[in-house]
């Protein structure tokens, strides 16, 4: 096993020390978007203690994607050399420098964990509207999120390839698309959060669209020297009373895969 860890891995054209990767953590210490000093030493630190690659927390791909608004953000050309400077630093100590690419859907626009990780009102800095499949608040009291139109999805698609250009061009070397965590793609992809009747609701093969349209679209800015990754959970991020989704997790690496819909959503 230690052999394994400490030994190298080469994905793509990027070979990684070891297999060691700080995975993305939020920080709560950006202001509009930007990295600082605080996101320099947390991540750069990493690439000096040896990690193989080091990513960044979750990135908004949009101002109003972040989950919190002290939240990095890659949604503006300005972001880029702040993280450009880190990403030097990490490089020159010999990590591969990466870049999670975000939107927190329904569940944007709320507080540090330390004070509650609750809604945060437009007065204390949140905003309004929110998005999501469809009109269903993640929690009772929360922000109802407005229903993303098929435009709006357009929208989002192109902010997520935006933003890996952005990640490329601060010298990043692997971004990962966040589909986990209940966050906006892992809303699409759930039967619980997603209520949608069009071609991204109902079926497995339409939930799963607007994640394949993102892949194709970060793929398309995103050199094929370079690994692209996914995070997903195989389970809703939704407590309810007694039932669990699990979403044919097998299925979607195949399904991303091949763009075909190899399975179904089951209930345990
Ligand atoms: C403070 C904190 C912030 C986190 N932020 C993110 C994040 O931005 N994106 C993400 O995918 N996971 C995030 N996570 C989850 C971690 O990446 C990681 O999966 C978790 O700590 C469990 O570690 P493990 O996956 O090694 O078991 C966060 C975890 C912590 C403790």
């Amino acid at each position: 096993m230690a052999a394994s860890l400490f030994s190298t891995l080469t994905i793509r054209d990027v070979t990684f020390r070891n297999r060691i990767v700080v995975s993305p953590m939020c920080e709560y210490s950006s202001q509009g978007g930007f990295a600082n000093d605080w996101h320099f030493v947390h991540l750069g630190s990493r690439a000096v203690g040896g990690a193989g690659a080091v990513l960044t927390e979750a990135a908004g791909v949009t101002a109003d994607g972040r989950i919190s608004p002290v939240d990095l953000g890659i949604y503006r050309d300005e972001h880029v050399e702040p993280l450009a400077r880190i990403f030097r630093f990490v490089e020159a100590h010999g990590a591969v420098p990466g870049m999670q690419l975000a939107h927190a859907g329904r569940k944007a626009s709320t507080s540090e964990p330390w004070k509650g990780g609750t809604p945060v009102a437009v007065e204390d800095g949140g905003w309004t509207p929110i998005w999501a499949p469809s009109a269903i608040p993640f929690r009772d009291g929360w922000q109802t999120p407005r229903a993303m139109t098929p435009d709006d999805i357009g929208g989002l698609v192109r902010a997520f390839a935006s933003a890996a250009r952005r990640v490329l061009q601060a010298g990043g070397r692997v971004v990962e698309i966040h589909a986990a965590h209940g966050y906006l793609l892992h809303e699409f992809l759930s039967p619980l959060s997603n209520h949608r009747d069009d071609a991204y609701g109902g079926s497995f093969d339409n939930r799963t669209r607007i994640v394949r349209e993102v892949v194709e679209a970060v793929r398309a800015v995103w050199p094929e020297r370079l690994p692209l990754w996914i995070r997903h959970l195989q389970k809703s991020h939704q407590r309810t009373p007694r039932t669990t989704f699990h979403i044919c997790a097998a299925g979607l690496p195949k399904c991303l895969e091949t763009g075909n819909a190899p399975g179904k959503s089951s209930k345990k």
